[in-house]
C-alpha cells in the first residue's frame, strides 16, 4: 500500500472527522473528557470540522492517503465551499483518509501573538460558539475536567519547556484503527519531525495512553519528561508529556 502525506484540504475534512473519531473512542482522555451518555457525535464532528478549517491556515495539518488510480479518479468535490456536505465524491474522499496529524508551529517565548493569528484564534472560538447554540451545550463535554487539563498542561510546559525558539506542538495524531501498525503513523511524524531537525527545533505531545503509545513515541525518538495527573474528585487521567531533541542527519 503505497501512502502520501498531503497538507489537509477542505474536501478532505468529513474523512479527517471520521478518522479522529475511530482512533480517538478508546482514548482514555477522551472517556475521561466526555460523559459518554451525553456524547454528541455530530455536535462533535461539528466542533472538529471548525478546528480542521482553523487548521487549513494555522497549523501543519496533514492526512495520509493511499496513493491510487482510483482515489486520485474521486476530484469531482474538488473546491466545494461546504466541508461538511454529503456528497458522494466527498464520503469517497472520506474513505481515502487513513491517517491525521495536526501541530502547532514552534512559537519563541519572545515574540508576540500576530493579528492574523489572534484574529484566527477569535474566529474559531466564535465557530465553537455557535456549535454550542445550535446544539445548546457541550454535547457530553466534561468543561471542569477540559479546564482541569488545560491548568495542568500549562503548569507542564512552564517546569518542562526551556527553549526560548518553542516547539512544535503535537496537537492531534490519529491513525484509523484498520491501519495501524503499517507505518503511517511514523509517516504522519516524519514529515514534521524532519523539518524540526533541519531547523534544530524540539518537539513535544502528550499521550494519555501509557500502552502502547509511549513506546512508539520512543521509537520516533521522543522521551518522557513529565506525568500529568489531572484529577477531579475519585475520577482521573493521567497523561505523558514526551519531548524530542532534534536530530542531526548523518
Ligand atoms: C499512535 C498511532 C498514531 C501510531 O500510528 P501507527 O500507524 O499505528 O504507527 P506505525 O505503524 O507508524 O508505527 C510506528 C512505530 O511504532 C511501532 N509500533 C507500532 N505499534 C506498536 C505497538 N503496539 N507496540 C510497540 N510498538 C509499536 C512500529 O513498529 C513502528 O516502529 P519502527 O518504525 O521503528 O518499526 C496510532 O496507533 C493511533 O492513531 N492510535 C490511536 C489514537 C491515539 O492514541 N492517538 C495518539 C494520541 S496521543
Amino acid at each position: 500500500m503505497a501512502i502520501e502525506i498531503v497538507p489537509l484540504t477542505e474536501r478532505d475534512i468529513p474523512g479527517t472527522v471520521e478518522c479522529i473519531q475511530q482512533a480517538f473512542a478508546e482514548d482514555p482522555y477522551f472517556l475521561w473528557v466526555f460523559d459518554p451518555s451525553k456524547f454528541n457525535k455530530q455536535r462533535n464532528s461539528d466542533s472538529l470540522t471548525a478546528r480542521c478549517l482553523w487548521g487549513i491556515n494555522n497549523a501543519l495539518f496533514y492526512v495520509a492517503k493511499e496513493t491510487s488510480s482510483d482515489t486520485t479518479a474521486t476530484t469531482e468535490g474538488e473546491g466545494s465551499s461546504n466541508p461538511a456536505s454529503s456528497s458522494s465524491s466527498s464520503s469517497a474522499a472520506q474513505q481515502q483518509v487513513l491517517g491525521v496529524s495536526c501541530w502547532l508551529p514552534p512559537h519563541p517565548a519572545s515574540v508576540p501573538e500576530t493579528w492574523y493569528s489572534w484574529f484566527q484564534s477569535w474566529l474559531l472560538s466564535f465557530r465553537q460558539l455557535l456549535t454550542n447554540i445550535r446544539y445548546l451545550g457541550h454535547g457530553g463535554l466534561n468543561t471542569r475536567r477540559y479546564w482541569i487539563w488545560k491548568y495542568r498542561q500549562q503548569e507542564a510546559q512552564e517546569a518542562i519547556w526551556n527553549d526560548p525558539r518553542g516547539y512544535y506542538f503535537c496537537n492531534i495524531v490519529a491513525v484509523r484503527p484498520d491501519a495501524q501498525g503499517k507505518g503511517i503513523g511514523r509517516k504522519l511524524f516524519e514529515v514534521v519531525t524532519d523539518q524540526a531537525d533541519k531547523e534544530g527545533v524540539k518537539c513535544y505531545l502528550e499521550s494519555s495512553k501509557m500502552v502502547p503509545n509511549v513506546e512508539i513515541y520512543r521509537k520516533m525518538g521522543f522521551e518522557v519528561m513529565r506525568a500529568m495527573d489531572c484529577v477531579d474528585g475519585e475520577d482521573s487521567c493521567k497523561l505523558f508529556c514526551m519531548i524530542r531533541d532534534p536530530k542531526q542527519k548523518l
